[in-house]
């Protein structure tokens, strides 16, 4: 699979690790845990003129500035230049962090990705989206910077917990219900034990996303909607505390509550409302939650990057397979909605 974004054409490679012939100095950016299990198959693979490795602590805690700052410090005592190659290696957090030290070392050198959660394979390996936490929120200093190639080999997640990989499929099912029922039905049928299954559902939603990429890198429009659930997710998120909920299921809980506003709103069918929940449900992902206070819940939806000169941006699925915002909704609607989760 290609992708083309604005920048550049960049390959997407399904299956196992080929060899990496690179006549380049290498550092390979992990956490300890990754590098334990899966860190010597890779150096295996990889062939090149020097090759470093440096991990960061383990956890979304550890997506900071002071983590990048210990890749840019690695990159220098190893000597990279312009030409060298940074290699994100693990999940979402490996991945933004690496995206965003490449993207400022030197002003810019390339790197890739392989990413290791099911999360990271169908969603933030691909598209660009890089940068870390602070304490105003998540992910709110970064730049766009498109890896050269992104390597999504399904093995990396027979080690993954299973609650790490039910919230990638979260992820999943936002592609489907969002753009393509055909892959919604796939999901229904899908025995998650049968890895080709499994291969072929990681390639649709990949292959989504990039075309969701290649029309809008920036965000200035459609891919917007792979924000869904998300705006609901990261208050539950905030008002939960972090780390209670794996991203993956503070959005599996926020596609539940859209598809309230969405069903209030008859964008949806009582139908299709309930084979989403069933769908979650099936992923075993979590669709209940007890709002604590309404009123902060809902104004923390102001916090969100896509809220505009004061007007919260809904994103809302219109049937399985299509999507639309709205960013008119009156408040009222939107607390009567929050109150049936309180
Ligand atoms: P993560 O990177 O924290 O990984 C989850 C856990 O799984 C970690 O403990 C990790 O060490 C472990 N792990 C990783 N691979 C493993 C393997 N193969 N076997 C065993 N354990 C393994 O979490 P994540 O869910 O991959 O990513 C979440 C992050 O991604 C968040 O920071 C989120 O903001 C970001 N994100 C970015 C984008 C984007 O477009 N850039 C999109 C979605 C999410
Ligand atoms: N995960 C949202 C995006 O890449 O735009």
């Amino acid at each position: 699979m290609l992708l083309k974004s604005k920048e550049d054409y960049y390959p997407i490679y399904f299956g196992d690790l080929p060899k990496l012939t690179l006549d380049k100095k290498i550092l390979i950016v992990t956490n300890p845990k990754i590098a334990g299990l899966h860190l010597q198959a890779l150096l295996e693979k990889l062939q090149a003129r020097e090759v470093y490795c440096h991990t960061i602590a383990d956890g979304e805690i550890y997506k900071d500035f002071k983590s990048v700052e210990s890749i840019l410090e690695a990159a220098f005592n190893h000597r990279l230049d312009r030409k060298s190659l940074m290699i994100a290696f693990g999940g979402g957090v490996i991945g933004d962090m690496v995206g965003f030290a490449s993207g400022i070392f030197m002003r810019g050198i390339d790197f890739i990705q392989i990413p290791t959660t099911l999360l990271a394979q169908v969603d933030s390996s691909v598209g660009g989206k890089t940068g870390i936490n602070n304490s105003f929120g998540k992910n709110l200093i970064g730049l766009f910077h498109q890896p050269k190639a992104v390597f999504i080999n399904p093995h990396f997640l027979r080690t993954l917990p299973q609650r790490e990989f039910r919230a990638g499929l979260a992820e999943i099912v936002k592609m489907a219900v969002c753009f393509d029922k055909t892959l919604f039905q796939a999901l229904q049928n899908l025995d998650i034990g049968d890895e080709n299954a499994l291969l072929s559902v990681i390639e649709r939603a990949v292959s989504i996303k990039a075309q969701v990429v290649r029309e809008d890198e920036k965000e200035q429009g459609i891919r917007a909607a792979l924000n869904y659930g998300h705006t609901f997710g990261h208050s539950i998120e905030l008002e939960s505390g972090y780390g209670k909920y794996l991203h993956g299921e503070a959005v599996g809980i926020g596609m539940v509550m859209a598809n309230t506003l969405a069903l209030a709103l008859n964008l949806i069918t009582q139908k299709e409302f309930e084979a989403i929940k069933t769908l979650l449900e099936k992923f075993r992902i979590p669709t209940s939650y007890m709002i604590k206070n309404v009123e902060s819940f809902y104004e923390s939806f102001f916090l969100d990057k896509k809220s505009l000169d004061a007007r919260i941006k809904f994103i809302l699925p219109q049937s399985i397979g299509g999507v639309c915002f709205k960013d008119d909704i009156p408040k009222a609607l939107v607390i009567d909605i929050l109150r049936e989760f309180s």
